[in-house]
């Protein structure tokens, strides 16, 4: 079976066709900026700018044509509505077009099911799911994938991006936060915020904007502190899901995952409980298509999928609204 997926709930419109569990092609078109955040308006523009020149180069590639395609799957919740829209209107007019079925697909999920895909010796792991929008320590327990720990206000990647913003990066931020990281080494001591199994970015924000402002410490020193004690918190709710629901399988999801140092962090926190660490590769932790495509597959064997009139986008979809039919 030839499936179709399209992300495109944020700064990234992608394409991937899977032939079951083979990717044949993810491909992808961020929007980016030199300077200053990402203005959703600019993003979905983007979106409509690139989505047939995407489209075409992900047949092109995969070499498939349209009438081979036999499922449609689209990113319908959630994210940002102006960019959702763009990715289902792609969606509905192909399964129109094509006379195929729809699938819609919940983002956060995706970002689970292709760790799956990509390890299928993983089955029953906790997802620390680290990206922009969301931070969130995922589980599947009794039909439903479990929010067991989350920001209580901005995702990691917001933050990170907030914070890069502060020092003058463009968008996205993390990469080059991760560099100025790797030139610090004092260690800053900053608000540590976990409550329960929940943590929160706000005060440290506003904290590391005081300090930049008085001018005491490098760039650098704060960029590296700023790491050492977010993914601390990070892994510090990851371990006491994995104690709570006794798995000993941890993977990482989102974009935030592709930092090298929350990567080690984790694997010494796996190392020391007995556990396996899965990271797959950045292409299928940052928003990518693949998972999509695959996750539409596999909702698509169970027998989920909905006609156009019912596939409004649900920008504000959580990860335990979606009833889990399909494992
Ligand atoms: P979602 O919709 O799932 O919340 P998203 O739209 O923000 O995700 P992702 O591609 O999953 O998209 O994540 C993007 C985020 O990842 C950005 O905030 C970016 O700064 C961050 N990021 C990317 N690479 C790194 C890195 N090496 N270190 C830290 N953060 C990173
Ligand atoms: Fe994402």
């Amino acid at each position: 079976m030839i499936i179709l997926g399209i992300e495109s709930t944020a700064h990234t419109f992608g394409v991937a066709i899977l032939n079951e569990r083979k990717v044949l092609v993810n491909i992808k078109d961020s929007f980016t900026t030199e300077s200053g955040g990402m203005i959703p308006r600019e993003s979905a523009e983007h979106h409509i700018a690139v989505c047939d020149i995407v489209l075409k180069k992900a047949l092109e590639q995969a070499k498939i044509s349209l009438d081979e395609i036999d499922v449609i799957s689209f990113s319908q919740g959630p994210g940002i509505g102006h960019c959702l829209r763009v990715g289902a209107i792609v969606a509905r007019s192909l399964s129109l077009l094509l006379k195929k079925p729809l699938v819609g697909v919940n983002h956060c999920i995706a970002h689970l099911e292709v760790g799956r895909l990509i390890a299928p010796e993983c089955k029953d792991p906790i997802l620390l799911y680290a990206s922009g929008a969301n931070t969130q320590v995922i589980a599947y327990d009794g039909g439903k994938y479990r929010i067991f720990g989350e920001t209580l206000d901005m995702g990691v990647g917001n933050f990170i991006d907030s914070f890069g913003r502060v020092l003058g990066l463009g968008f996205p931020a993390g990469p080059n936060v991760e560099k100025m990281a790797g030139e610090g080494k004092n260690f800053i001591d900053l608000p540590y915020s976990v409550k329960g199994m929940d943590v929160s970015f706000g005060g440290m924000l506003t904290n590391l904007k005081q300090k930049l402002k008085q001018g005491d410490f490098s760039k650098e020193d704060l960029c590296f502190s700023t790491q050492e004690t977010i993914f601390a918190m990070l892994i510090e709710v990851s371990e006491r899901a994995m104690a709570h629901c006794e798995k000993n399988e941890l993977l990482l999801g989102g974009g935030v995952a592709c930092n090298k140092r929350l990567q080690e962090m984790a694997n010494i926190m796996c190392k020391e409980r007995n556990s396996k660490c899965y990271v797959p590769e950045n292409q299928f932790l940052v928003d990518n298509a693949a998972m999509i495509a695959w996750t539409g597959l596999l909702m698509y064997k169970a027998g989920i999928h909905i006609p156009v009139s019912k596939s409004e986008i649900r920008p504000y979809e959580r990860t335990d609204d979606v009833k889990v039919t399909w494992r």
